[in-house]
């Protein structure tokens, strides 16, 4: 019997879930699609610098990938003999990040005699909202908000997501690191820029987008804080030091207005109530306690995940790798990792 096939046979199906995409190196442990593991790598060695530098990312990911896998299977308490499938992002991201997961995928696959599932990063960002009670039931609008994109999405199904708008610029997790450098804080700013802001008042006014179909751009927020920074600059050396509770609440205001005012009128022109937010931005404070009060305002159903399933992880990716399980959906052994990889594809 082929091993696949005495797989099939097998009451709970393990999956190990591998992400990489960028500067995290995760790996979960699914369980019959319910999470028994899931631990991430942050690597700090970017953060003085103000962005990722790929080359570094890769190579932290090659030191990382063993020892993040072997905590994965402990916690799970499991061995790689157990699993039976790999699932692992196959973009979009950083190419030599991508490259360090699905190679070492593709072995864990070819040694161990197991499918591989290939799994979009920002499918899976969507799933995350579908990994823990309450999940919402299809269709749902999903605005996805991460370090690389900002997308509307309508849910159909686990493999029918419709993007219906998207940035025509930076991501709302860029507009939060960019203008967060020019503060002085590190990288990524979009945490500790969350963290301020709670202790300040949003009493400086930044323009806020409203662009006439469901698109978002956030290019102008950080050309009016850099400008407005200047000035102040000029007249006070000291006003971001000062200051700087206030200007996070201020940036962070406008960042989630300028979401939040797209996500309404994407669920008025649908007549969609269940809400849903994921990716890293996912996480901020402003924005979960916004989508709270709309939900009360607009009578919606509001759903949020699990701080650790906001930023990259890998559950996310072995339920995507789950979905694709249980269709067959597995990878031929030529396939390569996609840096550009749209919704759907
Ligand atoms: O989804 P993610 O982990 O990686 C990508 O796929 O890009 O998102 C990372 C982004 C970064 O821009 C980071 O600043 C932002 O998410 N982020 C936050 C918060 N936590 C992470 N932004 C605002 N508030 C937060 N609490
Ligand atoms: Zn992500």
């Amino acid at each position: 019997m082929r091993k696949v096939d005495q797989i099939l046979e097998k009451k709970a199906v393990i999956l190990l879930g591998i992400e990489s995409s960028c500067d995290d190196t995760s790996m979960a442990v699914l369980v019959d699609g319910k999470v028994a593991s899931n631990v991430t790598y942050n690597q700090t060695i970017h953060a003085k610098y103000g962005g990722v530098i790929p080359e570094w990312a890769s190579r932290k990911h090659m030191e990382a990938v063993v020892p993040v896998m072997e905590e994965a299977l402990l916690t799970a308490k499991c061995s790689l003999q157990d699993l039976d499938g790999i699932a692992v992002t196959r973009g979009p991201g950083l190419m030599g990040s991508l490259v360090v997961g699905l190679c070492f995928a593709k072995g864990l696959s070819y040694s161990l005699d197991i499918p591989l599932m290939l799994v979009n990063h920002l499918e899976a960002h969507v799933l995350s909202l579908l990994i823990e009670e309450p999940k919402p039931e299809f269709p749902f609008l999903c605005l996805t908000v991460s370090g690389g994109h900002t997308q509307l999405v309508i849910v159909r199904d686990y493999d029918r997501l419709e993007v219906i708008g998207h940035t025509l610029d930076d991501a709302a997790g860029e507009a939060f690191d960019k203008t967060g450098k020019l503060l002085g804080l590190g990288y990524p700013a979009g945490p500790e820029m969350d963290k301020l802001a709670r202790i300040g008042k949003p009493i400086f006014k930044f323009p806020i987008s409203k662009m006439k179909g469901l698109d978002y751009s956030f290019s102008g927020l950080k050309t009016s804080v850099l400008y407005f920074l200047k000035d102040r600059l000029k007249e006070d050396p000291h006003f971001i030091t000062d200051h700087l509770n206030d200007l996070c609440a201020s940036i962070q205001y406008t960042i989630v207005e300028i979401l939040c005012h797209q996500l309404v009128k994407a669920s008025e022109q649908n007549g969609i109530k269940r809400i849903g937010i994921a990716g890293g931005v996912s996480a901020n404070s402003g924005l979960r306690e916004k989508l709270h009060a709309l939900a009360q305002k607009h009578s919606w159903e509001v759903f949020m995940p699990k701080m650790e399933y906001c930023t990259d992880n890998a559950a996310m990716i072995a339920m995507g790798g789950f979905q694709k399980w249980k269709k067959g959906l597995f990878a031929e052994d030529d396939i390569e990792p996609l840096a550009r990889m749209p919704i759907g594809t």
